[in-house]
């Protein structure tokens, strides 16, 4: 009889976490304008927000922190790391960063040099979008069909549209001065780009002279999904799949608060050593000196080993089984999700969950609401507030293509009873789901607005009766 294997590790330390009675947690959510970002962390039971920067590092992970070099130049673990991602990524140069949006700020600043140029990507993570914006630029997101379809089966549903790409670069060749891909596509649904998708991105790219970068913050999970999905991928290791990836990209923008298993830290790699040497300058104003980027000595060590530590397939093995497994308990009670599960997160589909919710009044923000009033849950919504617009023209809302609530699974932190817990709060919500009320925005930034956006709650009966008075 084969049996799934458990945690590949066991328990030396353990964090306690504590959930709130009921009437605290409605207390909270009111005075926080029913925005999650303003929810205290010791307030939240199961925190499933983000998986960046929120992992458990390992035994040897925190035997390198007690090495940290802590000198301003040249410290020990900047070698560590470079080796690190010579080794992992293939790519001789990097520029450490505090986190993955310094490297993106970096890189636009260097290649959009004027306004108007556009960024392709399979979908713009919301800083990589942001940063595009804030140097000038437009970021066009060009995921294939099926990416945009929560229901649509498809093995490598975070594929770029390769002839749309084709097009793209036939008509505006002159204005697209690099292409990105992120692996895996966070903003639609953690789904993986296959190696195929990867090689033919980049034949575009360099057919068309185009600098090719590549979103790594997820690059093991997708590599993970390479070998199980992929025809002929199988009997290779994942360490090989991921060096291949990467040999075809000029570089990569990398937040090692993902798959660096770290809790800060990120780089900027690139095969072009001048461009690097020119950002040198930008990076000593905003971040420190070129060996450390932001980062004390013992936040690179964490990261040159968390890079290494990540291709464990054991790791992988299990991680994305968990991820997998807790999918399938909610498919199995009801919950609509997008399918096939992602890799770092399930995304429950708020569309179908709560129908009765228009995309306005945001129906995965409504949801997160629940989850937290209900159990103490905290997802985050992607949906109409992190990436509805406005037309320019007519200043209508636009509503966004989906509208989901992730629940992010932090690495090696949770076990699956803790999963099972979150599955029964969602199933308690859908019993009842038809008194979930919608949300109106009371106060909203025009960037990023989703971080500091405040809501109020729409009250049925007064909005029936402002109705009848009108
Ligand atoms: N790219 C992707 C695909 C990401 O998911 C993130 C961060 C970044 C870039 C930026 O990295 O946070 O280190 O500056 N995603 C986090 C999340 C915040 O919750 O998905 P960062």
């Amino acid at each position: 009889m084969s049996r799934p294997l458990p945690e590949p590790w066991r328990v030396k330390v353990v964090e306690k976490i504590h959930l709130l009675p009921r009437e605290e947690r409605e207390r909270l959510l009111v005075e926080g304008g029913f925005s999650l970002f303003r929810i205290p962390s010791e307030a939240v039971f199961i925190d499933m927000f983000t998986d960046s920067g929120t992992s458990a590092m390992s035994d040897w992970q925190w035997a390198g922190v007690m090495q940290g070099d802590e000198a301003y130049a040249g410290a020990r673990n900047f070698f560590h790391l470079q080796e690190s991602i010579e080794d992992v990524f293939g790519f001789p140069h990097f520029l450490p960063v505090h986190q993955g949006r310094v490297a993106e700020n970096l890189l636009f600043s260097a290649l959009l040099t004027r306004p108007g140029m556009i960024v392709p990507n399979n979908c713009h993570f919301d800083t990589t979008r942001a940063n595009v914006e804030a140097n000038g630029g437009v970021a066009v997101d060009l995921v294939i069909p099926e990416g945009r379809d929560p229901e649509a089966d498809h093995p490598f549903k975070g594929n770029m549209d390769i002839s749309r790409l084709r097009r793209l670069f036939e008509e505006k060749r002159e204005d697209i001065p690099v292409c990105m891909l992120t692996l895996t596509n966070n903003s639609g649904g953690g789904q993986p780009v296959s190696l195929a998708n990867v090689k033919a991105v980049s034949g575009l790219c360099r057919s068309f002279g185009i600098p090719f970068y590549i979103d790594a913050c997820r690059f093991a999970e997708n590599a993970w999904f390479i070998k199980q999905r992929e025809m002929g991928q199988g009997h290779r290791t994942v360490a090989a799949i991921a060096r291949e990836v990467f040999s075809y990209a000029d570089g990569c923008t990398m937040s090692a608060k993902k798959d660096g298993l770290a809790n800060i830290g990120g780089f900027l790699a690139s095969r072009d050593e001048e461009l690097l040497e020119r950002l040198k300058l930008r990076l000593i104003v905003i971040e420190g000196f070129p060996t450390y980027g932001g980062l004390a000595g013992r936040d690179l060590e964490a990261v040159a080993r968390g890079l290494r530590e990540v291709l464990d397939e054991n790791y992988l093995r299990f991680r994305i089984g968990q991820v997998e497994g807790f999918g399938d308990m909610l498919t199995a009670s009801g919950i609509p999700i997008m399918r096939p599960t992602g890799g770092h997160a399930v995304y429950v589909d708020a569309r179908r969950l709560v129908p009765h919710i228009p995309p306005l009044q945001f129906p995965a923000q409504a949801l997160s609401v629940a989850l937290y009033r209900e159990g103490g849950v905290r997802g985050v919504e992607i949906g109409s507030v992190m990436f509805g617009s406005e037309d320019p023209a007519t200043g209508a809302v636009i509503p966004a293509p989906m509208e989901l609530v992730r629940l992010a699974v932090p690495r090696r932190v949770f076990t699956n009873s803790h999963l099972e817990y979150v599955a029964g709060v969602l199933e308690d919500i859908a019993a009842r789901r038809e008194t979930l009320k919608g949300l109106r925005m009371t106060h909203a930034p025009k960037v990023l607005r989703h971080f500091t956006a405040r809501f109020a709650e729409i009250e049925a009966e007064v909005e029936e009766l402002v109705a009848v008075v009108a």
